[in-house]
């Protein structure tokens, strides 16, 4: 279904994230037919460049980043017809009043800042000064939403000076992965779950999200984050949340907002011991090539920022009290790998006595690669053989089942743009959630600065330091392995 006639802005429309994930979702959507002729993707930079300048550079990045099988040329051209360029200083004055003539009123409008934070205030003033935006216009933001609690709710109120927050879509592009809005799907549309989704029968939940990639040429910024700026406060806290909410009422952005925020509130306060950090070291790639460390991939002989965070996390309230929650992320892990296992309990007697195949039923909620979702169940091995157990998986590949192979199923900003169109905020975070996740992240990093804490040594292509391993073997479980 087509969205409705839209003037999209991307201020940093020659900027990385529009080359990489903006235009070519946009061409994906233009291409499924969801993006109408009617509609217009205004890229404004500071670049010196003329239309058919930024649609050269449009139609590379297309090139570049949509797979051979979905570049049409004819439909690429006719793609581009509704490309446009207009060069802009968001500090100075050129081109505003240029971009009050192009903006259509009578259209959705839309202004992604795809900038860095810092000039989000400058945009949002000239924005209102010069009149293009109306109370109907909407604004995307992305990650870093601040650095800190103090620099968030700066940001917020920056924004909200202009706009109301209605109007704001905070980008967390794990909510528009595929699975994750699935887990909705699953927990809330199935009988099946639901009654089981508690501290009674679950042992535990692990939520992973593991990378091959070092921070390659993100160094600055990254030093400066880390794992747990960068990766645990947004993705892993949202899926988080996705796991561990009550229903809400409806699936309504406020009523689903206000159930996360809830979860994020209910969070404990991390204790040291309960937190491994890491740190990749120099290594060989799989085919021998030598590696980077992390200090000469940041340039920063003394940084002792972590690029792996392991984390027991507790939820005090009464559906997960006594529910450890554990998280895991890195980069230069052994496999791109992302996944969610809620693990069952044992079963409260077995009537086949201590048999070694018994294992805990786990759902595991895979987001990358192959999506799709696996539950685990014990059966009777099949042969003469008596009774034997043995676990077969019940497994849903997304792409399989839907008939459709892996490449249909929309990049996580294709979705979320068509989303701030139709002006559905459900999958995008709201200011009270951002600040309530910062709330709770900034004692745990002030906590490791003031301890002097240093991140531990892992090696690249690794499961990351051995200590992490710990974490789980003190309470009698282990992680599941990353591949
Ligand atoms: C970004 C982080 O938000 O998410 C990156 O800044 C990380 O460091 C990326 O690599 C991971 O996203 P995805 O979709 O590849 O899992």
């Amino acid at each position: 279904i087509p969205v409705d006639p839209f003037d999209l802005v991307i201020f940093g429309g020659t900027g990385d994230l529009a080359r990489r994930k903006i235009l070519p979702g946009l061409y994906n959507r233009y291409l499924a037919g969801q993006m109408p002729d009617e509609a217009r993707i205004i890229g404004a930079a500071r670049a010196e460049l003329d239309e058919d300048g930024y649609r050269q550079m449009v139609a590379q990045s297309i090139e570049e980043f949509v797979p051979a099988q979905k570049r049409d040329a004819a439909v690429i051209d006719s793609f581009l017809q509704r490309v446009h360029y207009l060069r802009i200083d968001a500090r100075g004055t050129d081109g505003w009043e240029d971009l009050a003539r192009m903006i259509r009123k009578d259209v959705v409008q839309a202004f992604y800042f795809s900038v860095a934070p810092s000039l989000f205030g400058d945009l949002a003033e000239r924005l209102h000064a010069h009149g293009i935006s109306g109370p109907e216009s909407r604004i995307v933001v992305e990650k870093p939403f601040g650095h800190d609690l103090k620099s968030a709710r700066a940001l917020n109120a920056t924004l909200a000076a202009h706009f109301d927050e209605s109007q704001i879509y905070r980008i967390d592009h794990y909510l528009g992965k595929e699975t994750v809005q699935n887990l909705m799907a699953v927990r809330f549309a199935n009988i099946l779950f639901e009654p089981l989704w508690n501290a009674r029968h679950v042992d535990h939940v692990q939520i992973t999200v593991a990378e091959t990639v070092g921070v390659g040429g993100r160094g600055q910024y990254y030093d400066q984050s880390g794992a747990m700026r960068d990766m645990v406060q947004n993705h892993l806290m949202q899926l988080l949340c996705l796991i561990a909410m009550e229903p809400p009422y409806r699936f309504d952005p406020d009523a689903v907002r206000d159930e996360k925020l809830k979860v994020i509130r209910a969070l404990q306060p991390v204790r040291p011991d309960d937190i491994v950090r890491g740190q990749y070291r120099a290594g060989k790639g799989p085919d021998g090539t030598p590696q980077p460390s992390y200090l000469d991939d940041v340039g920063n002989p003394d940084s002792r920022t972590e690029s792996f965070i392991a984390m027991r996390v507790e939820i005090a309230n009464w559906r997960w009290k006594g529910t450890p929650f554990y998280l895991r992320t890195g980069k230069k892990l052994r496999a791109r790998a992302s996944e969610i296992a809620v693990v069952f309990k044992e079963v409260p007697h077995s009537i086949f006595g201590d048999d070694e195949g018994w294992r805990e039923n786990v759902l595991s909620i895979r987001l990358q690669p192959n999506e799709g979702m696996t539950l685990s169940v014990m059966i009777k091995e099949p042969g003469p053989g008596g009774m034997r157990l043995t676990e077969v998986p019940l497994d849903m590949t997304f792409a399989e089942a839907l008939g459709a192979d892996g490449q249909d199923i929309p990049d996580a900003y294709e979705r979320l743009i068509m989303d701030v169109i139709r002006g559905n905020q459900t999958l995008f975070m709201r200011g009270d959630e951002v600040e309530a996740a910062w709330a709770w992240t900034d004692p745990i990093i002030a906590g490791w600065e003031a301890r002097g804490d240093r991140p531990r040594p892992y090696d690249p292509g690794s499961s990351g330091p051995e200590d992490a391993l710990m974490l789980l073997h003190r309470d009698g479980r282990r992680w599941r392995e990353i591949r």
